[in-house]
């Protein structure tokens, strides 16, 4: 079978969808599968071939060339991180086109891609979440009313983005405008949250094809102010895996990261992340492409859960196949 692994895009999380791609790539069995790196770029899409080569990707079908064959894939592992394969572009792109891809099909991708949205369905079926306040670019902004509805501190972040980019924790009044301001430079819609107080703990959630399974949480330690960039990528945190909490803790968190998956209507593999505040826990977001390099928390649950990646990706890729 042909598997494309798709990875790049154009948001701001490009290097770190690289890195994921790769770890697909470098982990998928060859015994089973012909294996094609495809990089999704502003400028091109191109199945790079082992010396490095770029080969165009025929935007009609999702074909491209590889030596003298043309390859239409068998199934898409999708490995972009922010857009457009995780908001819904690209999966609606290949269900027209009917190839089967391993992420969250695109109308759950775009709503669970928009933070705002995301949360206001969820809080409908009783999913706890932080107060919030919605900006669109163009909004008249009274910091009172923010500041009212949050109190300090918040969260200022893009409502649509991923791996901390753009976010920031505001203390003070004064600090709220440069905040949103840095939230706009990634995205034209901005939330903010109220900072909570506990534990952050991130569950992966997949469906094995017959039913949702959850994997060990794991718990955040940032040596930073939150689980920022340079905490996500860069050492500054501590991950811990399977989480310091009790066992009914990680019961009742596994059993509302399933229960979240299921009612977004979720495929493939998703992380939701959470705080423990006073033993409940409250929802910040879902992942529907979570990172997969190595830095990244899935696989290290899915380790700890006693699979193998290949395993683990397998499964992704069997569940889709026809
Ligand atoms: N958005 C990053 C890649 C994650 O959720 O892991
Ligand atoms: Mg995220």
């Amino acid at each position: 079978k042909h598997i494309a692994v798709v990875m790049g895009g154009y948001s701001s999380e490009f290097e770190i969808s690289i890195g994921s791609g790769t770890v697909v790539c470098n982990s998928l069995n060859r015994d089973k599968y012909e294996v094609y790196p495809i990089h999704i770029l502003k400028s091109g899409w191109f199945f790079v071939d082992q010396d490095g080569t770029k080969h165009p990707v025929n935007k009609a079908d999702f074909s491209f060339n590889s030596g003298t064959e043309t390859i239409h894939s068998d199934a898409i592992f999708n490995t972009i991180h922010g857009t457009p394969g995780e908001d819904g572009y690209l999966q609606a792109y290949w269900k027209l086109l009917d190839i089967p891809q391993t992420s969250t099909e695109y109308y759950q991708a775009a709503l669970s891609f928009n933070k705002r949205d995301c949360l206001s369905v969820l809080k409908g079926f009783g999913v706890l979440c932080a107060n919030s306040f919605y900006i669109n670019k163009g909004n008249e902004i009274d910091m009172e009313q923010i500041v009212l509805k949050t109190g300090l501190p918040c969260f200022v972040k893009p409502n649509r983005s991923g791996s901390s980019f753009g976010i920031s924790k505001v203390h003070n009044i004064e600090d709220l405008m440069p905040a949103i301001d840095l939230a706009f430079t990634e995205d034209s819609e901005i939330i903010i949250e109220t900072a909570l107080n506990g534990t952050e703990v991130q569950v992966g959630v997949y469906n094995n094809g017959s039913e949702i399974i959850a994997l060990p949480p794991t718990e955040i330690v940032s040596e930073n102010e939150f689980f920022d960039y340079a905490a996500k990528y860069l050492g500054k945190s501590q991950e811990i895996t399977p989480a310091r909490i009790s066992e009914e803790e990680t019961e009742m968190l596994q059993q509302e990261a399933k229960r979240i998956y299921g009612l977004l209507n979720m495929k493939g593999i998703t992380r939701s992340d959470f705080i423990i505040q006073k033993g409940k826990p409250y929802f910040l977001e879902i992942n529907t492409n979570p990172g997969l390099s190595k830095e990244s928390i899935v696989p290290k649950q899915a380790r700890e859960a006693g699979m193998t990646l290949t395993d683990f990706f397998d499964i992704l890729i069997q569940n889709v196949l026809k």
